[in-house]
């Protein structure tokens, strides 16, 4: 049987500098007798040499287009906005599945090339839990993030640019120092709904690492949301980080009205919405309408004049604040998956992923047919 090819392709997304093969992944795919094609990316956080080194061959950046149509493109973040079809099978995160902003073009663009989307926030195990996801190290930065915001924003200002650190120990002693310089970290109070999950694990860890109390850091998951929002206990923290997997419609967790009402007695400064629904119609923070980024971190919430600030962070690359160490976690995971690629017309992970791509695919028809 021919080797299993699978063609790492870049990033296009401004500042995404993880990748979903690292060299460690990728070696262990080639002595399982992969070919793994790299194509070269200043933007990844791994040199393409790092690849080179293990047995990848390295190709042009950007030049999947013209790969075999054998190969399996693998990578993180959407393609570039296009109307061009699409004929290879793609591994990647796509953010078309959930009636976000341009689904059903994107999805189109696969049927008419004939290609295939193995999306990975689908790929799931035999108990439907995902084979490998971002979510902790998006809660850490994230909370990170807002930690950082909080600091600034007690000295007046908002926060600047974010750069990816160094590793975790880095993050965690800039965050300190920051809030030790503005007025101290132990008082402030966190909250983290969805606490139980991937991403509010994290949050919660970094909250704990940076040194707030116990007490301080709020943890709340299904049974403390069951009663139905809005929560005016959400204005009586400092940050609020958002790390819920929306699944339906909920009712909101908070509105312009409470905010308003609240008026100058306010607390609640910074909201961090890991789970960043922004253009989900069901999104339960409906107070932006921006991703923001690491060049401008955060968007304010129109306030009554005279009544505090208060940002939001809704990043939706966080953990690309930890690119190697939420790399490797990611690839290590999703390893086992991928090395059953060669039987992937029988592997139930793939046969899942792909049926759901072809339900999609049909929604996605009816919708472009009902907008023509
Ligand atoms: N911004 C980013 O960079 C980034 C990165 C990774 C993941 N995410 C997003 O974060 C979200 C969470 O991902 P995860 O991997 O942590 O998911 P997860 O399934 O591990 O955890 C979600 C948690 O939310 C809880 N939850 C769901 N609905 C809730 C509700 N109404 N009230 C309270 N709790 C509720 C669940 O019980 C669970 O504990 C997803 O939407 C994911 O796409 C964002």
């Amino acid at each position: 049987m021919a080797p299993q090819p699978l063609w790492l392709r870049c990033e296009k997304k401004e500042f995404e500098c993880r990748s979903a093969l690292t060299p460690t992944t990728a070696k262990k795919l080639i002595d399982a007798g992969f070919v793994v094609t790299v194509e070269r990316d200043p933007q990844r956080i791994f040199d393409d040499e790092e690849f080179e080194k293990v047995g990848c061959t390295l190709v042009d950046n950007n030049s999947w287009p013209t790969a075999p149509v054998t190969a399996p493109i693998i990578g993180l973040k959407e393609l570039p906005v296009s109307t061009e079809p699409i004929k290879h099978t793609h591994i990647q995160f796509a953010h078309c599945y959930k009636n976000q902003a341009g689904w059903s073009d994107i999805l189109a663009r696969f049927d008419a090339g004939g290609g295939t989307l193995y999306d990975l926030e689908f790929l799931t195990d035999a108990t439907g839990r995902r084979v490998a996801a971002f979510g902790f190290h998006a809660g850490f930065a994230g909370a990170a993030a807002g930690a950082l915001a909080l600091a600034e924003q007690r000295n007046g200002k908002d926060l600047q640019a974010l750069e990816p650190f160094q590793n975790e120990i880095a993050m965690v002693a800039a965050v300190k120092e920051k809030l030790t310089k503005s007025g101290g970290g132990r008082s402030v109070r966190a909250l983290v709904i969805g606490a139980l999950g991937r991403c509010g694990r994290g949050a919660v860890d970094l909250f704990r690492k940076i040194g707030l109390d116990e007490d301080n850091i709020v943890k709340w998951d299904m049974d403390e949301t069951a009663k139905g929002g809005p929560f005016r206990e959400i204005l009586d923290v400092d940050i609020f980080v958002n790390c819920i997997y929306l699944a339906h419609k909920i009712p909101h967790f908070l509105t312009r009205s409470i905010i308003d009402e609240a008026g100058s007695s306010r607390r609640l400064s910074v909201i961090v919405d890991v789970s960043c629904d922004t253009t989900n119609p069901n999104n339960p923070i409906p107070l932006y309408s921006i991703n923001t980024t690491f060049d401008k971190p955060t968007v304010p919430v129109p306030v009554v004049e005279g009544n505090p600030p208060l940002n939001v962070i809704s990043i939706d690359h966080l953990p690309t604040l930890l690119p190697r160490e939420a790399s490797e976690q990611f690839s290590a995971d999703l390893l086992p998956s991928l090395l059953q690629l060669p039987q992937r017309s029988t592997a139930r992970v793939w046969t899942d992923a792909e049926a759901l791509f072809k339900n999609k695919l049909v929604e996605a028809r009816e919708d472009l047919k009902q907008r023509s």
